[in-house]
């Protein structure tokens, strides 16, 4: 039997339901927010995720050459593909841009529970607002994005600065390393690389920094660095929103092209992949042929919100099962597209059942109703409306089946 790839998932009709119904939230969030959606395609250029992605999602990109010898990579994330698609076709727009994005990403990762090689990104890019303000909006949209889909999160902020001030002695590819050791949340990897360099002084103020619960305990191991307002007055954006988050100066973030603020946020349900949003304040622009701009944004992990929530409800039973003969059929065609019209689900014996056969199988489907059209009713003009619920049932004409069964599902 033929399997689907390793680490892509079908999607049956029930989890398609719970998946659109959370999408549907975040979208009405999103365009409370003001910001408007943009689509991409699922394949660019390899070069514009090398370009300042950084090491990890490079190793795991879908890489290949097309038929005309292109270098193409299906997208790993979509922050590089909408500052491209800004420098393309939105440069001159007024500022700021905002763009939300639902979309599928690919990455060549070990698959496990919560982690996929095909996956979905529910995200959104602040373009050309460079202020506290601006990094705030940001932060409370995602707030209010994951608030919307029922599951419990802690929003974690930081910023770079402290951190790269901390650093300030190491050459970038130190740098680097104990910044990914960060990053991987690996406290051991993190001392041996700063040991590693004779630099095991830093361990100490480094912990003091990451583990810091107040911006004054931040302050108190970095002194006054040129971000210290900065950082701040986002807090203090944030409280007047009532946004609750926790500070952490330890994150790092996986790919390459943040410079400011970043944020993650975390499921508290969820095991190892509990990471179920990523962002921050980045500048990509410039490097797609673009003028230089301010951008911050986030991308929530849809998937991991989906499996936060564990156990399918079961798939909604159809409303309505038309029942009917051959010789009423075309009577029976006529009622369900009458429920129809009103909104209601209503399904058609398909492969030929008697009459009482596919009786019992709308009362194994778990249908409401069950709409009867023998011959009788054909002539008649009228159906037969059986409640499945209390097997009561009625005579009536067409028109008050169908409000009878909308007024009952209202
Ligand atoms: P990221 O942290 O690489 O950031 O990904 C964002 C989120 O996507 C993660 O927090 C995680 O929930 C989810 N995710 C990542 N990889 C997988 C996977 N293999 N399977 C399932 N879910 C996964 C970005 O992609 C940035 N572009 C975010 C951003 C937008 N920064 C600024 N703007």
């Amino acid at each position: 039997m033929l399997q689907k790839p390793r680490g892509t998932r079908d999607f049956l009709p029930a989890e398609m339901a719970q998946r659109r119904y959370i999408e549907r939230r975040m979208r009405n969030v999103a365009a409370t927010f003001g910001y408007g959606e943009i689509v991409t395609p699922m394949f660019e250029e390899q070069e514009l995720f090398t370009a300042k992605s950084g090491k990890g999602i490079i190793g795991e990109m879908y890489a290949f050459e097309d038929k005309g010898g292109r270098k193409i990579a299906l997208r790993p994330e979509i922050t590089a593909a909408v500052s491209r698609a800004y420098v393309n076709e939105a440069q001159v727009a007024p500022k700021p841009i905002r763009w939300f994005y639902f979309a599928e990403c690919f990455r060549y990762e070990r698959p496990q529970k919560g982690r996929y090689r095909q996956f979905w990104q529910f995200g959104a890019e602040l373009i050309g607002a460079d202020s506290p303000a601006a990094d705030a909006e940001v932060i409370a949209l995602s707030y209010e994005l994951l608030r919307c889909s029922g599951v419990q999160f802690i929003l974690k902020i930081g910023h770079l600065a402290p951190m790269r001030h901390m650093l300030a002695g190491l050459n970038t590819v130190e740098q680097k390393r104990v910044m990914a050791a960060l990053d991987k949340r690996d406290m051991n990897l993190f001392e041996n690389s700063l040991a590693s360099i004779g630099r095991a002084d830093l361990c100490e103020p480094l912990v003091r920094l990451i583990t810091a619960q107040t911006l004054d305990d931040v302050w108190a191991v970095t002194g006054d660095i040129p971000e210290k307002p900065r950082i701040e007055e986002t807090f203090s954006c944030l409280k007047d929103q009532n946004i609750p988050f926790a500070q952490n100066f330890g994150i790092a973030r996986g790919l390459d092209y943040y410079t400011g603020m970043v944020f993650e946020g975390f499921a508290d349900n969820l095991g190892a992949e509990n990471q179920i949003l990523g962002g921050g304040v980045y500048r990509l622009a410039h490097l797609f042929g673009g003028k230089d701009v301010p951008s911050c944004g986030f991308a929530i992990g849809f998937d991991r919100v989906m499996v936060s929530f564990g156990e399918l409800r079961p798939e909604a039973a159809p409303i309505v099962a038309v029942v009917c003969t051959p010789a009423s059929r075309s009577a029976a065609y006529t009622a369900a597209a009458a429920f129809r019209a009103a909104g209601v689900t209503a399904v058609m014996d398909l492969m030929d059942r008697s009459f009482g056969a596919q009786l019992s199988s709308a009362i194994k489907s778990g249908a409401s109703y069950a709409v009867l059209i023998g011959a009788n009713e054909a002539t008649s003009g009228t159906v037969t409306l059986k409640n499945l619920a209390s097997a009561s049932q009625k005579k009536t004409s067409l028109g008050e089946a169908v409000d009878e069964v909308v007024n009952d599902s209202c």
